[in-house]
């Protein structure tokens, strides 16, 4: 076996977004393409020689190929060993939690999150780093760059290696252990929740669906919920990970995980439903007849977080992302604890994680997690509500009522226009962006805007500083717009559009949001002139 040095030479437009790169399959499949930014990654982070790292992946199509590709790469790279799930499949918090574990220089995730796979459909690769959390953004602008500049990769020629059969063995002198994709990941989650309590509450009757989306988290849920849970077979649907998610759009929103959405509100809906993504680190959560909003989630298993042996001692702090609701921030002035708004994307939560400062985190993007790993955690989400709803022997509505009449309810929802043509997009955002200034002070739908600005994040931690983080138009009753033009899409541009209006109580707290909201809405468009700009009048996505 010799190591191959293979001229090549800068591919464009390889520049990870929000979370790691993620192209077309058929881009990514492209001759050098991989390899290139494989390369890139080892080099950004100084080389992999005498490095262990972790590797595994959704198990989107493709996933088994690029692995094999990485391998052979570290190997070439003088890594000295590699972690790898069986078959090259780890659910991205699974891959969080080995890389902590085993405490290796960091990992290398090969997923595109909720984005469908497929042959024409999407892929993608992302590091993380030794925290177990997704590389900040001078690491990735640091991988960015030398794509931009290089000029040759190093691969193993070895054959392929066994990936399919768990244990050691090596692939060019590097040590390759190839792991059970659960265990460890299992084993993590009963030091955190009482699995006895849950146990009981199903050995009772309670009843549970749990859509797994044809992706990774299948055989993780089909362990945890009914091996070890004792949730009834069957619980767990399209639990078997298919390359092509079995043609579904892998994503836990009550547009794409439609069928769980028609159960829950149905005749003969069970006591709780959940919903995973593809790389299993998003969740939602639906109670019978009740849906949850993600940031309305964050702010309840923050007040109860407390009931779960492994946050009994109480949270340090709760970090939101800037477009989620305020609800959790009402918990953590209740709980006397600290609270922080960071800018979308999770890696803005490892410092705060890090350091202590936080110990659950949230996104209105159907992402929550903890302190446990370093990134959001899907399963672990919906094993804090399992554990919440053991012990406090009530219904999902009811939790939610209590909750609304104690804080106040904050009507949230987010409004999502998907490929838009990228010019309009911009020019729609730079049109808005020049106008904030003079905003203050103008009334729009009988609303008064007390302030705009495009939002700018500095780290407690670090110090460092992110611009242009959304635009955010604040109204004087406590309502607020907050629009920005996401940064995981791979066709055109998504503009999404993030509406919130607080209602105190104790009135007017079980309205429907889209109702609720309608002033903010009529407002947004006013305002963006979404119209105008893109041609589109309805979202196509309402979460
Ligand atoms: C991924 C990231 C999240 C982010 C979400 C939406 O799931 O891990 O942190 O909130 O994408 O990002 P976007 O830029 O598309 O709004
Ligand atoms: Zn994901």
């Amino acid at each position: 076996m010799t190591v191959l040095t293979i001229a090549t030479q800068p591919i464009a437009g390889q520049k990870p977004g929000t979370s790691g790169l993620r192209k077309k399959t058929p881009v990514f499949m492209g001759a050098h393409y991989l390899e290139n930014f494989v390369q890139s990654i080892f080099d950004a982070i100084g080389g992999a020689a005498g490095k262990t790292f972790v590797l595994g992946g959704d198990g989107r199509y493709f996933n088994d190929r690029a692995a094999q590709t990485i391998l052979k790469m570290a190997a070439a790279n003088g890594a000295a060993k590699v972690i790898v799930g069986q078959n090259a499949v780890l659910s991205t918090p699974a891959a969080s939690h080995l890389i902590r574990l085993n405490k290796t220089d960091g990992g290398i995730i090969m997923s595109a999150s909720h984005n469908p796979g497929g042959p024409e459909e999407d892929f993608g690769v992302k590091f993380n780093m030794a925290n177990g959390g997704p590389a900040p953004e001078a690491v990735t602008e640091a991988m960015f760059q030398r794509t931009t500049e290089i000029t040759e990769y190093r691969i193993s020629d070895a054959a392929d290696i066994d990936l399919g059969r768990i244990g050691a063995t090596t692939v060019d002198g590097m040590a390759v252990e190839v792991v059970d994709s659960v265990t460890d990941y299992a084993a993590l989650m009963e030091t955190l929740f009482d699995f006895s309590a849950i146990r009981a509450m199903f050995a009772c009757g309670f009843r549970m669906r749990f859509d797994a989306m044809c992706a990774v988290t299948g055989p993780y849920a089909t362990e945890i919920l009914e091996n070890r849970l004792g949730a009834a077979k069957g619980t767990v649907t399209h639990g078997t990970p298919l390359p092509d998610f079995g043609g579904m759009h892998p994503d836990p929103n009550p547009t794409w995980a439609h069928e769980l959405m028609a159960e829950m509100m149905g005749a003969d809906a069970p006591d709780f439903g959940a919903a995973s993504d593809g790389d299993g680190d998003r969740n939602m959560v639906v109670g019978r007849g009740v849906y949850v909003s993600p940031s309305d989630s964050l702010a309840v298993l923050a007040a109860n977080a407390h009931l779960a042996h492994g946050y009994a001692r109480g949270l340090a702090g709760v970090a939101r992302s800037m477009p989620t609701s305020a609800a959790a921030d009402l918990v953590a002035d209740a709980l006397g604890i600290g609270k922080y708004e960071t800018p979308t994307g999770w890696k803005f939560f490892g410092n705060l994680l890090d350091a202590g400062r936080a110990t659950l985190c949230g996104e209105e993007s159907f992402g929550t997690g903890s302190d446990h790993v370093r990134e959001k955690d899907g399963l672990w989400a919906v094993l804090l509500w399992l554990n919440i709803l053991a012990v406090r022997q009530q219904s999902v509505a009811t939790i939610m009522a209590e909750h609304f009449a104690r804080f106040g309810r904050n009507y949230y929802s987010r409004h999502d226009f998907e490929a838009i043509a990228t010019d309009k997009a911009d020019a729609m955002m730079a049109e808005l962006r020049a106008s904030l200034a003079g905003l203050k002070g103008q009334s729009v739908e009988g609303m008064e805007i007390a302030g705009a600005d495009d939002f700018a994040y500095t780290d407690p931690v670090d110090g460092s500083v992110s611009q242009k983080q959304g635009v955010r138009i604040l109204f004087t009753d406590g309502s607020r717009i907050v629009m920005r033009l996401s940064g995981t899409g791979t066709e055109g541009a998504t503009l999404r559009v993030y509406l919130e209006r607080y209602a105190p109580g104790p009135e007017g707290l079980d309205r429907d949001p889209q109702e609720a909201l309608a002033p903010v809405i009529r407002a947004a468009h006013a305002l963006a002139k979404i119209a105008a700009h893109t041609g589109r009048t309805e979202p196509n996505v309402v979460t």
